[in-house]
């Protein structure tokens, strides 16, 4: 009844499995049949404390009682704890809030001129972003999300985006130049097919930029806070950028976006350039502040850390070599690349009881709740280990 409502009432931009979800307890999901799954999808790299964590369950709850909304015409405390706390770990000296990660990247890039025109860089304009790259899919975000599949129907698009090869330096050299504003960049792709940038392309693409006045956007949308086994993902690589956005797991599972930036940044903004009614409201940042400090305790790093390891080391002695290309990944973000579709393959696991999602044509992409331990891990191997035998 609810998959034919649906068809009925919500508009087709989404193909789901035939599963209805009703709750979810730590890392299992449960369908409206009973039907137990391990989660290794996690809402697409979002629940990294589980589901109905009880710690983010409690603040949730006794926020929702005391103050959900006010917009930002107002000052709240939750969204200033959190911002400080976001400073505090990292590079940056001032947070915007957004809603979602696409929304986070509209901010950056927007910021991003802004802060070429206070300079008085008139025609700096344009933002760089590299093959493989998910962005998002508002008009910004989309223009530098270089997918057909994803560009075709909706040009024109947003002007002045160039894009240049992965991991390439000397296509990172080509592209990026006077006339640039911005490089946005993920140090680990995720919707691409689970690829970390090397240590020698961040780097090139760092110096390139301090060579050019031109900023740099990491974005951690997807490997950020805790996935990769780092706080930030660009710990690993020893690169700082200029502005970096967050967003899936950051409030646990509630709508929320962040852009972090320099005070150099950040300096260059005033009152009106950019504003959204919902963002960064009391009950979300509440929300983030149980995830953060969950997600950034070292012990919990370290945890991601073995998991990763194990869940590789597992995937490495299981699966059928003949069907595997690559694993590759960081922490408890890690693509399986297969020689044969993965889109038939993720419902074969889900009837098994192992939720997982593709990520490109040919990579199985397993990001799980980072809370997972190792009987969860040498289930969900066995389950893929099964399918892929079968496959
Ligand atoms: C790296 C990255 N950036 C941006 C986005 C867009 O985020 P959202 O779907 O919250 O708009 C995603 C979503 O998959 C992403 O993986």
């Amino acid at each position: 009844m609810i998959i034919q409502n649906e068809k009925q009432f919500i508009a087709p931009t989404y193909t789901r499995p035939d599963i209805v979800f009703s709750h979810g307890s730590g890392v299992y999901l449960y369908d409206t049949d009973g039907k137990q799954y391990l989660d290794f999808c996690a809402g697409i790299a979002v629940n990294a404390l589980g589901h109905s964590d009880p710690d983010w369950v409690a603040a949730v709850s006794e926020q929702a009682g005391l103050l959900t909304h006010v917009s930002n015409l107002y000052h709240t405390a939750p969204a200033v704890e959190l911002a400080e706390r976001l400073v505090t770990a990292s590079f940056a000296d001032k947070v915007y809030f957004a809603n979602s990660g696409a929304e986070s990247n509209e901010g950056a890039i927007k910021f991003a001129r802004k802060y070429q025109r206070m300079h008085g860089r008139e025609g700096k304009t344009t933002i760089v972003s590299f093959s493989g790259a998910f962005h998002g899919r508002t008009m910004g975000a989309l223009a530098v999300t270089p997918r057909e599949k994803y560009q075709a129907y909706f040009r024109p698009l947003m002007p002045d985006v160039r894009v240049g090869e992965f991991n390439d330096l000397e296509s990172a050299e080509n592209v990026i130049t006077s006339d640039t504003a911005a490089v946005i960049v993920e140090p680990v792709q995720g919707e691409g097919g689970i690829r970390p940038a090397t240590q020698a392309f961040l780097q090139r693409v760092r110096e390139l930029c301090d060579l050019h006045d031109v900023l740099l956007i990491f974005d951690e949308v997807q490997c950020g806070l805790g996935r990769t086994g780092y706080l930030f993902a660009h710990e690993a690589f020893g690169v700082a950028p200029d502005l970096l956005t967050l967003a899936k797991p950051l409030a646990g599972g509630l709508p929320i976006g962040a852009v972090l930036m320099t005070d150099a940044v950040a300096a260059t903004i005033q009152p009106g350039d950019h504003a959204s009614t919902f963002a960064g409201g009391p009950l979300v940042a509440r929300a983030a502040q149980v995830v953060f400090d969950r997600v950034s305790d070292p012990a919990m790093l370290a945890h991601i850390r073995d998991m990763g390891e194990h869940l590789h080391e597992q995937l490495e002695g299981k699966l059928p070599q003949d069907k595997v290309v690559e694993i590759r990944g960081m922490g408890l973000m890690i693509g399986v690349e297969l020689t044969v579709p993965v889109a038939p393959l993720v419902p074969q696991m889900a009837e098994q009881g192992l939720l997982t999602v593709g990520a490109g044509e040919k990579v199985l992409r397993l990001v799980p709740p980072l809370i997972i331990d190792k009987d969860d891990v040498e289930q969900a191997t066995d389950i893929i280990a099964s399918v892929l035998e079968a496959a």
